[in-house]
């Protein structure tokens, strides 16, 4: 097979791999995206849904708003439901000016897939036994199988884009990685049901566990419970997760919740990891395949979307201009922003949670830490602007 060529080689068709391909096409850049999975398997993932404001203006800013206007569903921040405590709102409107957008990581992942479609965007799927090569030298290439057949693609840079589960992070040598890992003691167990859903984004935090109430469309409602890290969906029938998410949530908040049944169930363990650094030679990680981050402050999929502004704008850089400023400050930037989010993932997860191993002090600092939260506008504006997100860096 004849070796084809590109520009950027990338590794992973998750939502960091297609906006980045499309980012650069848009700037003139040609890319190849290479994804495991097949196209189908990839869309039928149930992941994130809430989009800082930032993620939204990128979004359109790269003519990808259209159907997330339409049918997302704008917010000005997220309640928090404390037990025997009055309500919270955590409101990014007043403190920041900016608005939230609940729009599934699915739907998301459908636009791209569209948008690379429509711009004849080369997308190999079921590509197997994905291997980088020479990622030190000016001359790097990737390969896979492809029905049968080993496939050569050499490229100027490659992005790794490929998720946790990814090669592309472990073709960096153990001697020059450094990874950080923290795991909780708990899980979420994730439901999707097509019922109308509770009308504000819920966090509710409850002696019995932690429980989140959010949406996807009109009809289509997202749940979670705290749950045991090795907890089983078959453990949770649908009565079994209404009944406990309702003990979990205020009386007149149970009452307004439709329930039905469930048409997803999945357990997700919470932990927070980073890589470092995010470069080796001409590899760049971005998303997953760098940084994992607990769901509680939603920073997930907003960091695929804040790497992949970064190193497009690197990649864009170089390729047209031969400058490597930005490809030399992409790892530093893209970290100090995975840090802040993975520093307010930690703080929102260890105060709406209740560890199997709590003590009763521990207990008190969590409830003095939401008394003063409630009590303080410095503190409230402090979340505000965290949950809404910080500005880029220029
Ligand atoms: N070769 C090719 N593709 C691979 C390989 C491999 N060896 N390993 C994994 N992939 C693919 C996966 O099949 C997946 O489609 O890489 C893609 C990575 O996508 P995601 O895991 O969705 O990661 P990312 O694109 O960084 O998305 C950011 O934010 O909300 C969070 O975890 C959520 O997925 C979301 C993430
Ligand atoms: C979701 O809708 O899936 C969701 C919302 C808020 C979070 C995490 C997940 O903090």
């Amino acid at each position: 097979m004849m070796p084809a060529r590109t520009q950027v080689a990338i590794i992973g068709g998750g939502p960091a791999g297609l906006l980045l391909s499309h980012i650069l096409d848009r700037n003139g850049i040609a890319s190849i995206v290479l994804e495991r999975q097949s196209r189908a398997h990839v869309l039928e993932r149930i992941r994130a849904g809430v989009l800082e404001a930032g993620t939204v203006e990128l979004l359109r800013d790269v003519g990808l708003g259209g159907r997330m206007d339409r049918e997302g569903h704008p917010h000005d921040g997220a309640a928090i439901a404390w037990e025997g405590r009055p309500r919270f709102f955590i409101d990014t409107r007043k403190f920041t000016g900016k608005m939230m957008m609940a729009y599934g990581q699915t739907a998301i992942t459908e636009d791209l897939y569209a948008a690379r479609d429509a711009a004849g965007g080369e997308i190999i799927d079921e590509a197997g036994n994905v291997q980088l090569h020479e990622l030190n030298s000016s001359k790097p290439y990737v390969t896979c199988e492809k029905e049968g057949a080993t496939q050569r693609i050499d490229c100027d840079y490659v992005a790794g884009c490929d998720g946790f589960h990814g090669v592309s992070r472990t073709a960096i040598p153990a001697s020059v990685l450094k990874t950080y890992e923290k795991s909780c003691p708990f899980g979420w167990l994730g439901i999707l049901s097509e019922t109308q859903p509770f009308p504000d984004l819920c966090y509710c935090c409850h002696s019995r566990g932690f429980a989140l109430a959010s949406m996807r469309s009109p009809m289509l409602s997202r749940y979670y419970l705290q749950c045991d890290r090795e907890a089983k969906p078959e453990e949770w029938p649908d009565d079994r997760f209404w009944q406990e998410f309702k003990a979990r949530c205020p009386k007149e908040m149970a009452e307004r919740i439709v329930t039905g049944p469930s048409i997803e169930k999945s357990v997700t363990p919470l932990r927070s990891f980073v890589a470092e650094p995010m470069r080796y030679g001409r590899l760049f990680l971005a998303g997953d395949a760098a940084h994992i981050v607990p769901p509680t402050g939603a920073k997930g999929l907003n960091l695929a979307a804040s790497d992949v502004l970064y190193l497009s704008r690197a990649l864009t850089e170089a390729c047209r201009t031969g400058r490597n400023h930005y490809l030399d400050c992409y790892s530093d930037m893209a970290l100090r922003r995975v840090w802040g989010a993975v520093r307010v993932s930690w703080w929102l997860t260890m105060l709406l949670h209740r560890s199997p191993d709590e003590t009763p002090f521990e207990e008190k600092m969590r409830l003095s830490q939401f008394d003063y939260l409630r009590a303080s506008e410095h503190a409230q504006a402090s979340l505000a602007e965290q949950y809404a997100g910080l500005p880029f860096e220029a």
